[in-house]
């Protein structure tokens, strides 16, 4: 089973995947945890890359750089780990490019959606969580954060960037949209509830 989170930064996917983990490894299911880009030696180095403040990146370059590190993740680790019956739960997968690379640079739709599915190799999340939140509840929560390349994007490019998800949660039947702006045992309980019916189903 492959379930990941999306939504911008600060709106809590990583909090919530550290929960949903814990409550999945205590009723005895086998969980792996990734996060995008990286986790692997490979797309490691590539999110420093894509990540890095000095650096000048193109726009189709940082697409490419996205998915071959997607690609990386996806060949050592989801597919062996669902290979292998484990639940695994993503921290971004290629929503975050339709999003990020597609409503947010501008990047032609039909490009990202080759791309995510080289990048991916075919995979494709079983469920998919989007916290939803603005832009300034995001910056207020992590105000002390140094921000990342991406991050510096501008306020425009983050309203196309979250007009991007609300597009991806009407279209996508996958989709479950929460509002990120609850308070954090809320939202777990509804990833819960919602992670259950897959699991029954
Ligand atoms: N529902 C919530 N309400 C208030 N603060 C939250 C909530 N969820 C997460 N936070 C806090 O907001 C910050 C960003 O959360 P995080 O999980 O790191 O978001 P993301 O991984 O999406 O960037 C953290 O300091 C976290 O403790
Ligand atoms: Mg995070």
């Amino acid at each position: 089973m492959f379930i990941t989170f999306e939504g911008i930064d600060g709106s809590g996917k990583s909090t919530q995947i550290l929960l949903l983990r814990e409550y999945l490894v205590k009723n005895g299911h086998k969980v792996v945890t990734l996060r995008e880009p990286g986790g692997t030696e490979l797309s490691e180095y590539i999110r420093a890359v894509l990540l890095n403040k000095k650096l000048e990146v193109s726009d189709i370059s940082e697409l490419l750089l996205f998915q071959a590190a997607r690609a990386d993740l996806v060949k050592t680790i989801v597919l062996p780990s669902l290979d292998q019956g484990r639940i695994v739960l993503s921290d971004r997968f290629f929503d975050s490019t339709t999003a990020y690379q597609g409503y947010g640079r501008g990047i032609d739709m039909e490009i990202i959606e080759k791309s995510n599915q080289i990048g991916s190799l075919g995979v494709l999340p079983d469920m998919t969580f989007y916290l939803n939140i603005e832009r300034s509840v995001g910056i207020d929560r992590d105000k002390e954060k140094d921000r990342d390349r991406m991050e510096l994007s501008g306020d425009e490019f983050y309203d196309r960037v979250i007009h991007g998800y609300d597009e991806l949660a009407k279209n996508e039947s996958r989709f479950i949209t929460i509002d990120g702006n609850q308070d954090v045992k809320t939202i777990h309980a509804l990833v819960v509830a919602e992670v259950e019916k897959l699991i029954n189903k």
